[in-house]
């Protein structure tokens, strides 16, 4: 299992799987392996949010397909019974929703096999509830627009938790991710980045371009 990077200042550019072509993972992630910090799969129970995606088989196959890092983002009510799972298929972090059973729990089940946790925050839900974690945590995702589909427009009222989530981070003097998912594209980056953001999740706007590597360096110059 490849692991994470730790923050260094520069922004990570991680694509997300739930925009790519299903029907051959491999051929969508070769233009922007090179490019990418590492990949997101997107994972959704039908349950925590209105719609289904993947299991941690797909975890495994984005992981040998791609070479790059995976981070499994469980958008599912109970995420403690796939952690295992989802550890055993590769993935390098695992994020969980403050909303969901048990979070806390999970975060240290995730930290106990050595992988990387991440807490996830819906639009509503209050930066503070990563206060009492925040010592345990690898990465805090914003969502930044309603979790369950890509191709949503981009909520720029999410930008001041942004910053203020970026002021914890600084405060707390930890190696800790900040990572803005959601309507992510060319010019929503540079909002993202700018409020502090060092992770950004790219699906539709990544994998809706006819030159997804050109999409990539673009970006990163512009960050
Ligand atoms: C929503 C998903 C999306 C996805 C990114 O639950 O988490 O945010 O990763 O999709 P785009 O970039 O298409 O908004």
């Amino acid at each position: 299992m490849k692991t994470l990077p730790l923050p260094s200042g520069k922004a990570a550019l991680v694509p997300s799987v739930l925009a790519a072509d299903f029907a051959c993972l491999e051929r969508s992630l070769a233009p922007v392996k090179k490019l990418a910090d590492w990949v997101q799969v997107d994972v959704m129970d039908g349950h925590f949010v209105p719609n289904i995606s993947f299991g941690p088989g797909i975890v495994s196959a984005v992981a040998r397909a791609g070479g790059l890092p995976v981070d499994a983002h469980l958008m599912v009510e109970n995420p403690a019974l796939f952690i295992d799972a989802f550890a055993k298929a590769g993935a390098a972090l695992v994020t969980v929703h403050a909303e969901a059973r048990n979070a806390a729990a999970c975060v240290r089940k995730i930290k106990s096999l050595g992988l990387k946790a991440g807490l996830a925050l819906r639009p509503k839900t209050p930066l503070a509830r990563v206060l009492p974690l925040l010592k345990q945590l690898d990465l805090i995702l914003i969502m930044t627009v309603e979790p369950g589909f890509g191709g949503q427009a981009f909520m720029p009222e999410m930008l001041p938790k942004v910053r203020a989530a970026r002021d914890l981070i600084t405060v707390s003097g930890r190696k800790i991710w900040l990572q803005a998912d959601g309507g992510i594209n060319a010019s929503t980056a540079v909002l993202a980045a700018g409020a502090g953001a060092d992770s950004l999740v790219i699906g539709s706007a990544l994998f809706s371009d006819k030159k997804p590597a050109a999409f990539l360096r673009k970006l990163r110059s512009s960050l």
